[in-house]
């Protein structure tokens, strides 16, 4: 089939295929310290011919955290990152991992006034007594960017082979660039040149710290998905200036959590499980009572951000990676044909982390996952997982 198995470069180093497993949050944890479960994922990945197999939610900081116990990066999790990085090496496999921060998306009941560019009511975290977020001050900024220079060049020490800078559904950068979140008067905020300016910052720390040859990967909202958010024409100056900023592929996805969650995955919404997961009564409640109205939904579509995509092909020559409803022999082929240099899947490989292989020899058409959404409830629940396995 086309290209798309045979051998990559990305900045310089090689990956077997095109494939990526993206990062779908999988709260393999104890108390914040990746476990056994979390090795194990990652291994299947690479044994199911996964090139680069991605951690998710490397929080940069205990206060980059969406939840209390969360995994962050120090010490301790770095060496157990460690060790699985080691374990994906020994079955030919190469790993990366998100790096991220918040920003106000916050339920962590340890930090009363969650950093953000701006002061903004925290509709994510108000029923856990979280209302309003810290407008960042300089030194906020500048110790914030320095947390993501540090775990990368720590990761990058740990053994592994790239990492992820998360720019998109809503977290703490995606709230600088989005202008529903930005607000700011100063030389952050404002025109898309001004909120782009603190997230090439932090890119550009980060590339220092980690030297030239090094992947870093930019997850990137195509757009929020709602009117008054980050738009196309705004990710296609943000593309630009990551790639002179020293990004070494651009992940195009979309959406913000706080306010369009499923944008980002399209499909069904498990409002039975959210509600059973809800932290506080009043969540559980809230949920129940307005759960349909408050979370939008959106219909599935295989390959549903190529459309968008495509434009942002056309207007930057810089490695895109195409992340979106890929579940098929013929999606594969159709985003190598529409010029994407690599492929980013996720619920496929949850629901069958030998999707690649069973397509690369014939054995299936077509992923068995049905987007019910249902991993996202399992996530909570001891590690993500499809509940139709
Ligand atoms: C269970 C689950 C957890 C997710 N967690 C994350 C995450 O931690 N970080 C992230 O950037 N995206 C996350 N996503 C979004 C995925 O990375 C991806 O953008 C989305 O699922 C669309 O790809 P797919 O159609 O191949 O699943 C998650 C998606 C799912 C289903």
């Amino acid at each position: 089939m086309h290209n798309a198995f045979k051998e990559k470069l990305l900045n310089g180093v090689k990956l077997k295929n095109a494939f990526i497993k993206t990062a779908t949050y999988e709260g393999m944890h104890d108390q914040g310290i990746p476990n056994e479960k979390l090795l194990e994922h990652h291994v299947n990945m690479a044994k199911g011919n996964v090139a680069l197999t991605t951690i998710s939610y490397g929080a940069v900081s205990p206060d980059g955290r969406t939840f209390k116990d969360q995994m962050y990066i120090h010490d301790a999790s770095v060496k157990k990152l460690s060790e699985i990085a080691n374990a994906v090496h020994d079955v030919g496999g190469k790993i990366s991992i998100q790096l991220t921060h918040c920003g106000y998306f916050s339920k962590n009941a340890d930090v009363k006034r969650p950093l953000a560019p701006s002061r903004v009511f925290n509709e994510y975290g108000c029923l856990s007594g979280i209302l309003f977020s810290k407008e960042m001050t300089k030194a906020d900024m500048e110790k914030t960017s320095d947390d993501f220079a540090n775990a990368a060049r720590k990761l990058m020490d740990a053994g592994f082979d790239a990492v992820e800078l998360h720019m998109g559904h809503g977290y703490l950068l995606s709230q600088f660039l989005s202008p529903w979140t930005n607000k700011r008067k100063d030389a952050y905020g404002g025109s898309i040149e001004n909120r782009a300016r603190y997230p090439l910052e932090v890119l550009r720390n980060m590339r220092k710290a980690v030297g030239r040859d090094f992947p870093i990967l930019v997850k990137l909202n195509l757009e929020d998905g709602f009117e008054g958010g980050f738009n196309m024409e705004e990710c296609k100056y943000v593309c630009r200036a990551l790639e002179q900023a020293g990004c070494s592929a651009v992940v195009l996805s979309g959406g913000f959590t706080s306010r369009t969650p499923f944008y980002l995955m399209r499909g069904d919404i498990p409002l039975k499980g959210m509600i059973a997961n809800g932290t506080s009564f009043a969540e559980k409640l809230t949920m129940a009572l307005f759960g349909p109205w408050i979370i939008k939904k959106y219909a599935f579509e295989p390959n549903f951000f190529l459309e968008q995509a495509i434009e942002i092909r056309k207007a930057v020559k810089m490695p895109l990676v195409y992340i979106g409803g890929v579940d098929s022999r013929a999606g594969i082929q159709e985003i190598m044909d529409a010029g994407f240099d690599f492929i980013a899947l996720g619920r496929p490989l949850i629901h069958d982390s030998n999707f690649l292989i069973k397509i690369e020899r014939n054995e299936i058409e077509k992923s068995g996952c049905t987007r019910c959404n249902e991993c996202v409830v399992e996530m909570d629940r001891g590690g993500v997982r499809c509940v139709l396995n």
